[in-house]
């Protein structure tokens, strides 16, 4: 099954709420991106965003140049359905993140739970090269994944774990580490999973 069979075969019909990574609040999400300080006017991207609250917590405190990418159809609609009027203030992208040519530059882009399924080294290399070219210089790269002791697999699929030197060492000298700190995610089904989450500067 490709990538976007495997995705909207997950998520549709599905409860986002049952789903192992849900958060009702993406509280480390939230405090890395407080801590890059950009304005509320600036372009922001959650990149396999799929049906999670960040945009609603990015809505809430203002932000109003937001876009979420997914690949999966289904995702973006539940994302959609939840939020309703106020989905009309995002834009939606049903994109591959490994293969797509963004239409402006973004001042932070946000990912958690994705780029670590892509085990394929030209994938990793793409995903970079779109990241590098579309976040501005000064801008912000902040990224979550399963640690080196996290789980090996999600969603029946194998992923890579990083430590924050690991993930440094990934995204190059493009990318200056300037935060980072890890989540002991509790999944709906009472599983704790290890995020470690990093915060870069494009330079
Ligand atoms: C584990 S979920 C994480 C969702 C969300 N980031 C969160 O933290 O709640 C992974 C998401 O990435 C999406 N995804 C997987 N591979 C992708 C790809 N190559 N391009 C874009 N989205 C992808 C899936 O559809 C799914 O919504």
């Amino acid at each position: 099954m490709n990538t976007k069979a495997h995705w909207d075969n997950a998520w549709t019909d599905a409860d986002p709420k049952n789903k192992s990574w849900y958060q009702d609040l993406p509280v480390h999400s939230l405090e890395l991106i407080g801590a890059c300080a950009i304005a509320h006017s600036e372009a922001i991207i959650d990149v396999g965003g799929g049906a999670s609250t960040l945009v609603d917590a990015l809505l809430t405190q203002g932000f109003n140049n937001t876009s979420v990418l997914d690949v999966s159809h289904a995702a973006l609609q539940n994302a959609k359905d939840r939020l309703g009027a106020r989905a009309n203030h995002v834009k939606w992208l049903c994109e591959d993140a490994t293969n797509w040519t963004p239409a402006h530059p973004f001042r932070l882009w946000h990912d958690r739970a994705v780029f670590h399924f892509l085990t394929a080294k030209e994938d990793r290399q793409r995903y970079r090269a779109i990241a590098e070219a579309a976040i501005v210089p000064g801008g912000y790269l902040v990224m979550a994944t399963f640690t080196l002791d996290g789980p090996e697999k999600c969603s029946g699929l194998p992923v890579i774990r990083y430590s924050a030197q690991t993930l440094t060492a990934t995204f190059g000298d493009r990318f200056r580490l300037v935060g980072e700190t890890t989540e002991q995610h509790t999944t709906p089904g009472g599983t704790v999973q290890k995020f470690q989450y990093c915060r870069f500067l494009r330079v």
